[in-house]
């Protein structure tokens, strides 16, 4: 065990170093268009991501939730090339994520899996999807709510509302595996997906996940106009923003409930909200990994949330 550690411990750090040379080979080269306020920051991510990848491969098997959250990091990046030319520097870079992400999820076998996860897993992002352009929005969502109230009471309502785990796993697999010619999706998952019935938590974000991916499922168009997601993920996403206002105003709040506020960032992010996709969440969050290094949940979650910053914030 303990070797094991060691020896992990050895190649990450090698790793990073690496990684380091080469970021600093590249910002030198490109120093000239970089501005100086943000060259810092922006440098940084890269390097972050590169330690997510490093303790993903060293260490552990992936469990369920690793597995997608590499699914769905790819499928940003892939996304992001289809639709907007990258520069020389992004292409290598995203190459390298790219093949470094693949290695993982071929190259790694999975732990203690369920089978309905196991079906998920399959189909996840990999047939039928529907690419869609991805765009930072800003001031979509109503940043002055009233958020006092939620949080001198949030601890008994953050466990509030639906679905839960299994409701929302068994949504997940109805629309990764969606069969495109005649785009049969049960009342139950669209009442999960579309419910703006009291929900908070993970209630409230798994929803707004399950719509992301039935939005990027060939079947949207045919169940529904697609303003229809961005109406239901913005409603969802202002009450999840009041949920951010109120954990933050917590004096515990972002040490009891990190791994929810990073999955509030991640999952409103994917639709490019710009109060939850922004350079001080992209702090605030790296500001965790210096005393809480090894939770591997906020890892996986993290890594997208990463991603997504490399890929839209300029
Ligand atoms: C995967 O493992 C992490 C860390 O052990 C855990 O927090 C998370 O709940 C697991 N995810 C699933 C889907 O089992
Ligand atoms: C992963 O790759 C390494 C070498 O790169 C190899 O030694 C190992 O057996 C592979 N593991 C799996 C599960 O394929
Ligand atoms: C495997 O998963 C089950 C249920 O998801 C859990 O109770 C158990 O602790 C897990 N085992 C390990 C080794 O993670
Ligand atoms: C999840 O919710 C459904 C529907 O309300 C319920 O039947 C089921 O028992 C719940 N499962 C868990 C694990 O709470």
């Amino acid at each position: 065990m303990f070797l094991d550690g060691n020896f992990c411990l050895k190649i990450v750090t090698l790793c990073a170093i690496s990684g380091t040379l080469k970021l600093l080979h590249v910002a030198e080269s490109t120093s000239q268009t970089t501005t100086v306020s943000t060259s810092t920051s922006q440098d940084q991510v890269p390097q972050r991501i590169y330690g997510l990848l490093d303790k993903l491969s060293c260490g552990r098997k992936l469990n369920a939730s690793a597995k997608f959250a590499l699914l769905l990091a790819e499928f940003l990046i892939k996304q992001k090339m289809r639709y907007v030319a990258p520069t020389r520097y992004e292409r290598q870079l995203f190459y390298h994520l790219l093949h470094r992400m693949d290695h993982l999820l071929k190259n790694s076998s999975l732990e203690n899996i369920s089978q309905l996860e196991k079906q998920i897993l399959e189909n996840a992002l990999k047939h039928n999807v529907l690419l869609l352009p991805p765009t930072l929005k800003y001031g979509t969502l109503n940043a002055n709510a009233d958020y006092e109230q939620l949080a001198m009471n949030y601890e008994v309502l953050v466990n509030r509302g639906q679905p839960n785990r299994t409701q929302s796993d068994l949504c997940m697999r109805e629309i990764v595996n969606l069969n495109p010619r005649n785009c049969k999706l049960s009342l139950d998952c669209l009442n999960v997906m579309t419910s703006e019935a009291i929900a908070y938590g993970y209630q409230r974000t798994h929803q707004v996940l399950l719509l992301y991916m039935l939005a990027h499922h060939k079947c949207a168009s045919k169940l529904s106009p697609p303003q229809l997601y961005e109406e239901l993920a913005k409603s969802h996403c202002n009450d999840i923003l009041s949920e951010q206002n109120a954990i933050r105003s917590l004096a515990l709040g972002l040490g009891k409930y990190k791994d929810l506020y990073l999955e509030q960032a991640t999952i409103c992010g994917l639709f490019g909200y710009n109060e939850f996709l922004n350079w001080r969440n992209v702090m605030e969050i790296d500001s965790w990994f210096h005393d809480d290094p090894n939770n591997e949940h906020i890892n996986d979650l993290a890594l997208v949330f990463y991603i997504n910053a490399l890929l839209m914030l300029h």
